[in-house]
Formats: structure tokens, sequence, C-alpha cells
């Protein structure tokens, strides 16, 4: 399937998602889940659209996505490295390790590697502060994690994923 099906597809069932919804006024945040679930990330032009499905201005759509840090306009990338920058895992060397990521990966805490494999974020408490400094790559958890382990974690879950 090329990809303008594909788009295409998640543009139908994403205005099958919105059709049936119940009530529509309101449902906005639920729709941009489901939006980013679709597409991965939430360009102008797809917040243009479900702002003409929800019969809501366009501005309204884009408020909500910059306001919550979940939602994203830009595309992440496969594999996301959150690094918990809370209080336990700040005093246990976070800041350190995503450094380390950083330098690494050549991509600051936001952005997405040119090649589109790694995105990487700063959190802030994951709830597993026990586990300080934690790392998370697509929602596995590594705790008491060290800068000799990141190596490993990435090639784990890059290998893991092949
Ligand atoms: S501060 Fe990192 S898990 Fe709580």
């Amino acid at each position: 399937m090329c990809t303008n099906e594909l788009l295409h597809e998640k543009f139908v069932e994403l205005d099958a998602f919105i059709d049936g919804l119940e009530e529509k006024e309101g449902s906005l945040i639920t729709v941009l889940h489901k939006t980013q679930e679709l597409f991965g990330y939430l360009p102008k032009e797809i917040q243009l659209h479900v702002a003409r499905k929800l019969d809501i201005p366009a501005a309204k759509v884009n408020g909500v996505v910059t306001f919550y840090s979940y939602f994203t306009e830009t595309p992440r990338g496969e594999f996301i490295i959150n690094v918990c920058m809370g209080t336990a895992c700040f005093v246990r060397g976070a800041e350190e390790l995503l450094k380390e990521i950083q330098d690494k990966l050549k991509i600051k805490a936001g952005q997405t590697s040119t090649d589109g494999k790694f995105s990487i974020d700063a959190l802030r408490c994951v709830g597993a502060c026990g586990l300080a400094p934690v790392v998370m790559v697509n929602g596995k958890v590594y705790g008491r994690v060290k800068k000799e382990q990141l190596d490993d974690i990435l090639a784990t879950c890059v290998s893991e994923n092949a």
C-alpha cells in the first residue's frame, strides 16, 4: 500500500471515530489522543481536519495540542527515550544520564534524530522513584541506570524490535 493510501485510510478511520462519538463537543482531547495514535503526531493540517470535523476553531485545537506536553506537532522517533528528571532521579544523576544520551544521539530533549529512530524526552516523576534514576524506552522501564549501561539499553531496544 502506498503512503497516500495509508494516509487516506487513517483519515477514514479518524472520521469514523469522530462520527461515532455520541457527543462531539467536549470530545476534543479524546479525538486528539485517537488522532495522535493513528498518525503518530499532530501537524497543523491534521489539526485543521479535526477542527473542521468537530466544528470548532482551529486555534482551540492548537491551544490544546500545545498546552499538553503529551501531544506533539513534530514526528516522533521509532524509539522514545524518556529520562525521568523528577527529584529522586535528579539527585541520583538523571541530569548526567540525559546529557550522555543527548551526546550519544546528537539530539536534545524534545528532538528526534534525523533518521527518525530516536526521540528524547525529559519527564517529571514517572512513579518509580525507588528505582531512581529511571529511563524508559517505549514505555519499558530501566531502573538504577548507570551511564555505562546506556549503550546496552539502546542496542537492546533496537534489536528487540528488529
Ligand atoms: S523521580 Fe524519577 S521516578 Fe520518581
